[in-house]
């Protein structure tokens, strides 16, 4: 199925050779609108479905971004959505094998460091698995990576440096930290919550480790970034909902933007 997936975007996309990929979080996927080139819509791609999330497009676009050849994915397969952990990951497969060398993976997430407000961007340097599986298990594809992976410098550290230097640079304030992953759909409790920030983690989110472990497995350079949306259940008191989640989003994704466009100027 990867290499039918392979074959029919290169079909597609001819002599365009994406050497950076961007999955687009929820809320944040206007950036591919802005440079499309090549639009291939993810239910004509053998192995791919199609997105069921409101603020999640379900296309694979294609574009030069500052002299970069990219790759990004409006719309990602969540694990919540009833998808196996395989197919949540096998677009960073497809990519891998388009040549993408940088993974740059952004969501939307739950602020548990008391320090964080909606709208703050956070640079993800580290991650904690939660969702109790991990996209590795089964035969192992020796041909993209080992079968036991270190996992300690997922989130490329030099990478994290620069993307904090950029944000001074350009005037984006970004906060860092550590993003759990749950499997959702629902929202943690007040309780997982503060589990969460007793074992080390910032940030709260359905996404992001299953694409990270692959990509890091597959000799991929990753960047993280989360655009907090709201305050982790129980940090502040307000009832949580996807809307609101959409609109914070809405709110960061110009500074989301300019960030993004000048990390890949420099990628
Ligand atoms: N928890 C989990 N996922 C999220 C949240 C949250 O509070 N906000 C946005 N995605």
């Amino acid at each position: 199925m990867l290499d039918k997936a392979v074959e029919y975007i290169m079909q597609k996309i001819g002599d365009f050779k994406p050497e950076i990929g961007i999955i687009l979080g929820s809320g944040l996927g206007d950036l591919a609108d802005e440079f499309c080139e090549i639009i291939i819509d993810y239910k004509d791609i053998p192995g791919f479905e199609s997105s069921t999330i409101s603020g999640h497009k379900g296309k694979l676009v294609f574009g030069k971004i500052n002299g970069k050849n990219v790759v990004m994915m409006q719309g990602r397969f969540h694990f919540y959505e009833g998808h196996s952990i395989q197919k949540v990951v096998f677009p960073v497969k497809v990519m891998k094998k388009l040549g993408v060398e940088t993974l740059i993976i952004t969501n939307a997430a739950g602020g548990i460091n008391p320090a964080f407000s909606p709208s703050d961007l956070m640079v993800i340097t580290d991650h904690i698995n939660y969702m109790g599986v991990n996209p590795l298990i089964g035969a192992n594809d020796d041909s993209m990576g080992t079968r036991f992976p270190d996992m300690s410098k997922v989130y490329t550290p030099e990478l994290v440096e620069m993307v904090k230097r950029i944000g001074l640079e350009i005037g984006v304030e970004l906060k860092e930290g550590v993003y759990i992953a749950l499997t959702g759909p629902s929202y943690e409790t007040p309780a997982e919550v503060r589990m969460a920030r007793t074992i080390g983690a910032d940030a709260v989110g359905m996404s992001t480790v299953p694409e990270a472990i692959v990509a890091s497995w597959a000799g991929m350079q990753v960047i993280g970034l989360s655009c907090i949306c709201n305050s982790a259940a129980g940090v502040s008191f307000t009832v949580l909902s996807h809307d609101d989640v959409i609109k914070a989003a809405n709110n960061a994704k110009d500074k989301f933007k300019k960030l993004v466009k000048e990390v890949i100027k420099k990628l």
